[in-house]
């Protein structure tokens, strides 16, 4: 089967970065388009630049990476400092990117990919708030029919928020563009916190990151080791849960993961669940499933991708 041609929106955010890395050591399964930044964890200025570190970390140099949207759509941003550091990346001490980002904004790249690839052949993972996505949406209604599929971290619903009591905190920076998203049509695969909070990078998964005793397996470790911080002191959780890459390596291995088709809402007009993602469970609303959640994986087989796959980088 040949490789999935993807374009990778993103605001690292150490496990961000991981899901990159993982994405770049799997041609067979994936071929990076180019990377767009959006402002979330922190700042735009600093997830391009996080981008760009992350791309030279794991020696692909040449991937086009591209500065989207600084701001979310209706709502001042929020970051997330607390969890990633002021830097966004803080653990390894990357140097400063040498390569070039594009002039092309990343909501045009985005545009300008979809109209250029065959219909139905590329598939968008965002993995951080929806702006760059929705922005492209509503500037060129035209794409849309022409998205394969989008696979994204975001949303919770049994596992509950992790920014407020009820949201997660990609959608919860921009809940009208996930809206948008959300009711664009497009075939979505949302990987939510009930199944992120279950790849978890305990001691023991962290250590073999750590003893590929290479330059990534060293960061990689780093990263986690800055990054757990935040869960395990409010979770009492043994590890830093990888979010972002839980989305890469649906693209490699689905069958790792599972979930339900269901109907799947934005709160956006209540502050007091804003940015919930409402899923009908039990399907009470009778309104058709726009998304496949998922609410599982096997945590090992991740882990033994995820490993073997930074090994060759
Ligand atoms: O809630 C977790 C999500 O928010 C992850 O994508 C993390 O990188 C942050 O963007
Ligand atoms: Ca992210």
């Amino acid at each position: 089967m040949s490789a999935r041609k993807i374009i990778i929106d993103t605001d690292p955010g150490q496990d961000d970065a991981v899901a990159i890395l993982l994405a770049l050591a799997s041609p067979e399964e994936i071929d990076l388009l180019g990377i767009t930044a959006v402002a979330g964890n922190v700042p735009l200025e600093l997830t391009q630049k996080n981008a760009r570190k992350v791309c030279e970390l794991a020696g692909f140099p040449e991937t086009p990476v591209h500065a989207g949207c600084d701001r979310p759509l209706g709502r001042p941003l929020v970051t997330a400092e607390h969890v990633h550091g002021k830097t966004g990346l803080d653990g390894p001490q990357l140097p400063d990117p040498v390569m070039p980002l594009q002039s092309r904004h990343g909501v045009d790249f985005i545009i300008d990919t979809l109209r250029a690839e065959a219909p139905g052949s590329v598939t968008l993972c965002p993995l951080g708030p929806l702006t760059n996505i929705a922005t492209a949406f509503k500037k060129a209604p035209d794409i849309v029919e022409r998205v394969q599929e989008i696979v994204l971290m975001g949303g919770a619903y049994f596992e509950v928020g992790n920014i407020t009591p009820t949201a997660e905190f990609n959608i919860y920076v921009d809940p009208q563009a996930a809206d948008i998203v959300f009711r664009s049509g497009v075939p979505i695969v949302v990987m939510p916190l009930d199944v992120t909070h279950k790849a978890l990078v305990t001691s023991a998964r962290n250590d073999a990151f750590r003893a590929l005793a290479t330059p990534v397996g060293i960061a990689v470790a780093e990263m986690t080791d800055f990054f757990e911080r935040f869960d395990r002191e409010k979770y009492a959780s043994p590890g830093a849960p990888l979010h972002d890459p839980c989305v890469t390596a649906y693209l490699i291995r689905p069958e790792l993961f599972s979930g339900r088709e269901v109907n799947v809402e934005i709160e956006t007009g209540s502050e007091l669940t804003m940015g919930m993602t409402v899923a009908d469970w039990w399907g009470v609303t009778g309104k058709p499933a726009n998304a496949l959640f998922i609410g599982d994986l096997d945590a090992d087989g991740f882990f033994a991708l995820l490993t073997e796959r930074l090994a060759r980088l």
